[in-house]
């Protein structure tokens, strides 16, 4: 059933709680946090601008990181309203509290078209913990739920979760936002029935990450694209050497069963036909996390089924990049996560870029619709440049991920359906 919209609202004057995720990354430069990507508090300005519009009073909510209930100075969203204020031409209230007298005064003062934002609410255990009484003293503030928050609707926490069950239980309404919208139509009804062929590209460095999701669109997709680590535990179930690259020893057996489904299935599912390869050498350094950091060496390509010893595999090679994309300018429908291989290093980000350019030129030559299912391929695009060239790139990380499993997402579950 499809959920209320914010569209469907009528908020004049009344106070609306809305549930954004603006964890953003953020950087320290002279003593200031400083935002370095402001995607998902752009995307919910169109949200925002409605609710301006219809005159209603728009308390934000939203978490910032992993502060384990604590007060943790780098984790404060103060920096996020000087943002969302200078995006959106008008003035943004802060409180640096997010329950409390402080909070009720604030909320009581605002006018029409007025927006507060309130503090990181993983300051309080009782957020993650779902706690009810916390809950209720969130949802006290606000008359009606707006959800536009997609990347945490995965959490079943009080503000995706409590919150709106409380306002719902005095008989307020929880409405979807327009992000939320958009992102439940392209990674949900548009692959549904997609447009054929239908290509899938998978990345990233696990299968366990990513298997349920390819167990699901198996049913769906005519072809799968494997790159990335994971595909390394791929050509180790197939009884490859892979040297010293990444791998889930553990994971063989699924990655066989997947493809033993795809091949039931009809389905193409094609491993890379060549790797970029590199010695990797010990520094004797250690990493932030104390783990050794490595330096990759010699980089080459690798164009015989074997890895050797010595080497890691890093990326895809040319001539798999070539093949891929191919088969990529041909789709009519086309969803993307997870990178080739280790783009933050250019010696090993030419596969993730061919990939990139093959789905935008699939969505401007061929009319494709381009669904990108967010993390570290939408910072790939962005990178290239190319973010603006595809149909659709999400905003949730492990929920995009969840979603495409199929899961039923507890912030979805908890706004209000429309009534038919
Ligand atoms: C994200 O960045 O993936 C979301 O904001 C959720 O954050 P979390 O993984 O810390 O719950
Ligand atoms: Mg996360």
């Amino acid at each position: 059933m499809a959920k209320l919209s914010v569209n469907d609202l009528n908020v004049a004057q009344r106070r609306v709680f809305v549930r954004v995720d603006y964890n953003v990354p953020m950087e320290e430069r002279g003593g200031e946090m400083v935002i370095t990507d402001a995607t998902r508090i752009k995307e919910t300005l169109q949200t925002l601008r409605l609710l301006i519009e219809k005159q209603a009073k728009i308390i934000l909510a939203a978490h910032l990181g992993r502060p384990k209930g604590k007060r943790e100075p780098t984790m404060s969203l103060r920096p996020v309203a000087g943002k969302l204020s200078e995006m959106l031409g008008r003035p943004v209230a802060f409180v640096d509290d997010c329950i409390g007298e402080k909070v009720d005064k604030a909320a009581a003062a605002l006018k029409p078209g007025e927006i507060l934002l309130l503090e990181n609410v993983r300051y309080y255990n009782e957020e993650e913990a779902n706690d009810a009484a916390f809950a209720q003293k969130l949802a006290s503030i606000a008359e009606v739920y707006v959800n536009d928050a997609f990347g945490a609707a995965h959490r079943a926490h009080a503000s995706t979760e409590g919150v709106p069950r409380g306002v719902a239980s005095r008989a307020g309404q929880c409405a979807a936002g327009l992000l939320m919208e958009r992102e439940l139509k392209y990674l949900g009804h548009e692959l549904d029935n997609p447009a054929r062929p239908f290509v899938v590209i998978l990345g990233g460095a696990k299968v366990s990450d990513k298997i349920k999701v390819i167990d699901r669109l198996l049913e769906k997709a005519g072809v799968i694209l494997i790159g990335g680590a994971m595909a390394y535990t791929f050509q180790l179930a197939l009884g490859q050497k892979v040297g010293k690259s990444l791998v889930e020893p553990d994971k063989t057996g699924l990655a066989l069963s997947a493809l033993e489904k795809a091949k039931a299935r009809g389905a193409q599912f094609l491993l890379p036909v060549d790797n970029i390869i590199a010695d990797a050498v010990n520094t004797g350094k250690l990493n932030k996390k104390g783990k050794p950091i490595l330096e990759f060496r010699n980089p080459r390509v690798n164009a015989q089924p074997n890895i050797p010893d010595e080497a890691e595999g890093l990326d895809i090679g040319p001539a798999t990049s070539a093949r891929y994309a191919e088969i990529i300018h041909q789709a009519k429908t086309i969803l993307w996560n997870g990178p080739m291989g280790v783009f933050e290093d250019p010696r090993f980000a030419a596969g993730t870029l061919a990939v990139a350019r093959a789905v935008v030129h699939a969505t401007e030559k061929n009319g494709a619709k381009s669904i990108i299912g967010g993390g570290d391929s939408v910072t790939a695009l962005n990178q290239a440049g190319l973010g603006e060239k595809v149909t659709f790139m999400s905003t949730g990380g492990g929920a995009s991920l969840e979603f495409l499993e199929g899961k039923v997402l507890p912030g979805v579950a908890a706004l209000t359906e429309q009534s038919p």
